[in-house]
């Protein structure tokens, strides 16, 4: 099938990846021309997986092709999806600008039939007004049908999570558009989900709120965890393994954060509120969440005193592991509330480093997590990568001013730190030789 994608950020360019690996061609339209530069010359506008190979390998097989011309795409393609940014506005609400003129372009250079799906995350009824905006600047009589498709790729582990989905929704009402999107689905021999469309973009908002609730629930029952000196490992197991509640997204940390809970929770808050919905339920899953980055501070205070001139060792910037975005990324909003207590950052993040410097300009940039950990007075594990894990903890005791970790991701265990002698305090767990304090972490 020949298929457009326009917007060609984390969403579009995995999917358009994925679908030219299944066979496909595709075009991969974007404004930006120094994306399309980029991309043309074999270089990822950002760090994704796998995804470099992805796309060299569908390009070389002419599979895969980038553009600026939206006019040559939708002449062309059959299908377009829509993958375009959806930025928050300062209400919360999603901005659907760039959805709106995506469409109106659409609708401009189309002559035959199309099957418009939009893929980015939007409120529910945005279906209803990308058909309008169709119709309304189409010239003269085009048969087309609109679709949602909503995405679940998770960051760094995209283009696996496109090729296993656990399912495929889409949200259409024309028989022409469910055939076409179970043909192009095909291959993956998944469980397909056809609704109609504002169902289909509900089930993508409600998916992340009941995701991200998890978490805030998790770190909530951690805090009762820090106060009765209980394990919320063992706790979130424990109740994992109830089938009904599942196991997944139950670790505790320093908050969710990225480009999609975040917004999409309080962008479904304000649709809910619009709609006369009361939606305390998860406007407190984000408040647990802005307050789980206090919590941490505070805990990182307690133990360091005046934190004035001190120097802070931090490994991890992107909003998690496996990515180097650091959009809504909990590391920068805590990094920036200890700069502004006088506090010296040395911070490492294997991939997200050239990112932070657009919008950390005060922090020094170590090389390694050896040169973050050199002569400073706390470590501070921010994000969850895997090389954190397998770091050499004695060498790092050997070069910081004192062996004092606060993990804000529980990725080392307490015993073992116990072992090596640090001071750690990680999330809802028993602190390691940390004096009692009255508030307990
Ligand atoms: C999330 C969803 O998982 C995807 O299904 C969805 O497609 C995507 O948003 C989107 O809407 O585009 P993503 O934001 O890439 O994916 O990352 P997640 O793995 O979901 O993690 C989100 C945040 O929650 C991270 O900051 C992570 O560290 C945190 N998290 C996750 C926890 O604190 N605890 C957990 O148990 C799981």
């Amino acid at each position: 099938m020949r298929i457009a994608i326009v917007g060609t950020g984390y969403v579009g360019l995995t999917t358009g990846a994925c679908f030219a690996n299944l066979g496909n061609d595709v075009i991969c339209v974007d404004n930006n021309e120094s994306k399309i530069e980029k991309l043309l010359n074999g270089n990822m506008p950002f760090y994704e997986p796998g995804l470099d190979e992805l796309v060299k390998l569908n390009v070389k097989e002419k599979r895969l092709s980038f553009s600026t011309d939206i006019k040559e795409a939708v002449a062309q393609c059959e299908v377009i999806f829509i993958c375009v940014n959806t930025p928050p506005k300062e209400n919360g609400e999603a901005d659907l600008s760039f959805v709106e003129t995506v469409s109106e372009s659409i609708a401009n250079n189309m002559n035959e039939y199309r099957l418009i799906v939009e893929k980015s995350t939007v409120p529910v009824e945005t279906g209803v007004w990308v058909q309008k905006t169709i119709e309304a600047n189409l010239n003269g009589r085009v048969e087309f049908d609109v679709a949602s498709n909503p995405e679940f790729l998770r960051e760094g582990s995209a283009i696996h999570d496109f090729m296993n989905p656990d399912r495929v929704v889409i949200g259409v009402e024309s028989e022409r558009a469910e055939k076409i999107l179970k043909e192009l689905y095909k291959p993956l021999s998944a469980h397909i989900v056809v609704t109609d469309i504002r169902s289909a973009e509900i089930i993508k908002h409600a998916s992340n709120s009941f995701l991200a609730s998890k978490i805030s629930f998790i770190n909530v029952i951690s805090r009762i965890c820090a106060q009765v000196g209980a394990d919320v490992t063992q706790v979130a197991e424990g109740i994992g393994l109830d089938r009904r509640i599942g196991k997944d997204f139950l670790k505790p940390g320093i908050g969710f954060g990225g480009f999609c809970f975040p917004k999409d929770l309080s962008a479904f808050v304000r649709i809910g509120e619009k709609l006369g919905v009361n939606m305390d339920m998860l406007r407190a899953v984000g408040d647990v969440n802005e307050a789980q980055k206090l919590y941490f501070k505070k805990m990182i205070e307690d133990h360091l005193w005046n934190l004035k001139n001190k120097t802070v060792g931090v490994l991890g910037i992107s909003f998690k592991a496996d990515t180097d975005d650091i959009r809504f990324a909990p590391a920068i909003d805590l990094i920036e509330m200890l700069i502004e207590e006088g506090v010296t950052i040395q911070a490492f993040d294997p991939q997200a480093m050239d990112n932070a410097r657009t919008v950390l300009k005060d922090i020094v940039y170590a090389t390694d997590p050896y040169e973050a950990a050199k002569d400073a007075e706390a470590l501070v594990i921010m994000t969850d990568w895997s090389e954190f894990k397998q770091i050499d903890l004695l060498k790092i005791k050997s070069l910081m001013k004192r062996p004092l970790i606060f993990d804000g991701r529980n990725i080392y265990s307490p015993e073992k730190m116990k072992e090596l002698g640090f001071q750690y305090l990680s999330i809802g767990r028993k602190p390691v030789n940390v004096e009692a304090l009255k508030t307990k972490y």
